[in-house]
């Protein structure tokens, strides 16, 4: 590769796991130039498109991921989509290295019959909805008196507890309007989570679970009888700080007096029962039957053959995320990442292939926060700088050369000075109703906003 121009660099997936990594990379010592190339109109990932509205306070580490690319030394490319404007050989041509960084967006499966009756959902989609990603339908079926959730993870809680909550509530967040409408239409009295495992099992974090018990009008239930715990939960809460704290909160709600619980709407949160069917009848969701475990002993949990129907009206199953094959990079079917080792992609013989690499959910699967990233990032990309002398060259390295062929194939790119006026608009939205800002949903009208109202000016 020639010595005379930088290292040219595109991190696919503007996510905080692409936003890291290309910060980290800028900032090594390597004379590089980066394209940050996202599918959306805006960037973020799941920080604007899977946070839930009403935790504004980790919404604000958008301020920490804004200012690195408002640096300027990272050229941010919205809208252009790997795999429809453009493949590998496309990439190949225009950069000496690729990092996906692409996450994940969709449900894991949950193989129990009755899973696809109207009225079960994947808990991905509905956060989907709630957090007005743009390629998802605007409305959402919100008919449900008595709800499922499936799984005992944060974002069960998230969907647990925006489902619960009263849309006015939400009403001061950024939660988009049509959310709005839909919530505050929903006639919802009862939510019941399902953890198939006990309490000292339950991943959600102990902020998140204490949060539910300050949501106005929301009662928190627990029930005394799935309060098991075996030698592996005890080692679990003698190792960890957080599964103490979980378990405290979990056995102070056991001790609530029945007299207390006055509010409207109230989540239940069930442990030691399985997902074994979703009931339906005219193909329509009309129960959940789970099935009781015991803990054996190590923290894991067998069937005890006794099931319990529950009248619900619709199930969300929130037991993980999957991530998404991507054209021409080798995946791994069973583990839904992009196959790698410590971050170089792996050919089919295990084997590196040049100039390639991933970083975040697509590399090491869909589970741990937004800082986990980071750490993720720094390995992937001392991979790279390791490889430089390597990596095969582009053929067309001119950073004008890849923008002049997506423009050809039709493709629109934003820019971050588009994203600096959907950002500025979404707030002036918010300022007219006291709120932060209102988040526009509408792809199309998210591109007419970052690309021509500079021009109608
Ligand atoms: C519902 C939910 C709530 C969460 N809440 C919290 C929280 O409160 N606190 C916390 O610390 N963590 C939270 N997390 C975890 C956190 O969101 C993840 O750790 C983090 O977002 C993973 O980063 P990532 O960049 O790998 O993936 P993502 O954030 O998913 O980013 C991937 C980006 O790649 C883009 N992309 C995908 N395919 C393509 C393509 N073909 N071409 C171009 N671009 C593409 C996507 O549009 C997206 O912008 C939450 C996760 C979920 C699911
Ligand atoms: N506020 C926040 O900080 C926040 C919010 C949302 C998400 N996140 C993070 O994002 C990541 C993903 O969260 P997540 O909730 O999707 O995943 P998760 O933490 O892995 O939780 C998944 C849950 O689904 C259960 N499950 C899986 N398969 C099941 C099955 N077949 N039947 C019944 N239950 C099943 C798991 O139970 P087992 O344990 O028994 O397998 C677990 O309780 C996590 O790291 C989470 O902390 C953070």
């Amino acid at each position: 590769m020639s010595s005379h121009r930088p290292v040219r660099v595109a991190v696919i997936g503007a996510g905080p796991a692409g936003i890291y990594a290309s910060d980290i990379l800028s900032r090594a010592d390597l004379d590089v130039s980066i394209d940050l190339i996202e599918r959306l109109p805006a960037p973020f990932g799941l920080v604007r498109y899977g946070v839930a509205p009403d935790h504004p306070r980790i919404k604000q580490i958008i301020t920490a991921l804004h200012k690195v690319l408002e640096r300027g030394d990272i050229r941010l490319i919205c809208n252009v989509d790997y795999g429809v404007d453009l493949k590998l050989e496309d990439v190949r041509r225009h950069y000496d290295a690729v990092v996906f960084a692409t996450g994940a967006i969709k449900d894991a499966d949950l193989p129990i019959p009755g899973i696809e009756l109207d009225g079960s959902y994947g808990a991905a989609d509905f956060v989907s909805w709630y957090d007005g990603h743009p390629d998802v339908p605007r409305t959402w079926p919100l008919t449900a008196r008595e709800v499922a959730v499936i799984g005992a993870g944060n974002v069960a809680l998230d969907v647990a507890r925006v489902l619960a909550k009263h849309a006015e509530d939400l009403r001061p967040t950024e939660v988009p309007e049509n959310v709005y409408q839909g919530l505050a239409a929903s006639p919802v009295t009862d939510v019941h989570v399902f953890a198939r495992r006990g309490p000292a099992q339950a991943k959600f974090s102990s902020l998140e679970l204490r949060e539910l018990g300050h949501v106005p009008d929301v009662d928190v239930i627990v029930y005394p009888e799935d309060f098991e715990f075996d030698e592996g939960s005890n080692a679990a809460i003698r190792s960890s700080n957080q599964t103490k704290q979980v378990v405290k909160t979990l056995t102070d709600w056991t001790l609530k007096d029945p007299e207390e619980l006055t509010a409207s709407r109230r989540l239940h949160l069930h442990f030691l029962h399985a997902p074994a069917e979703v009931l339906g009848e005219d193909g329509k969701v009309v129960g959940l039957r789970t099935e009781r475990t015991v803990l054996t002993g190590d923290g894991t949990v067998t069937g005890t053959g006794q099931f319990h129907d529950w009248p619900v009206q619709a199930v969300y199953r929130a037991v993980g995320y999957f991530g998404s094959p991507l054209v021409d990079v080798p995946f791994d079917d069973q583990g839904g990442v992009i196959a790698n080792r410590e971050g170089r992609v792996l050919d089919v013989d295990g084997a590196p292939v040049p100039g390639v690499y991933t970083t975040g959910w697509i590399k090491r699967g869909p589970v741990g926060l937004i800082g986990h990233t980071k750490s993720d990032a720094k390995e992937t990309i001392e991979h790279l700088v390791a490889d430089a002398g390597t990596l095969p060259a582009a053929t067309e390295p001119d950073p004008e050369a890849v923008l002049d062929f997506l423009r050809a194939r039709g493709a629109r790119p934003i820019h971050w000075s588009g994203w600096e006026l959907l950002d500025a608009y979404e707030r002036t939205l918010g300022e007219a109703e006291g709120r932060e800002r209102v988040k526009v949903v509408p792809r199309e009208d998210m591109i007419r906003v970052a690309l021509e109202l500079a021009e109608e000016d």
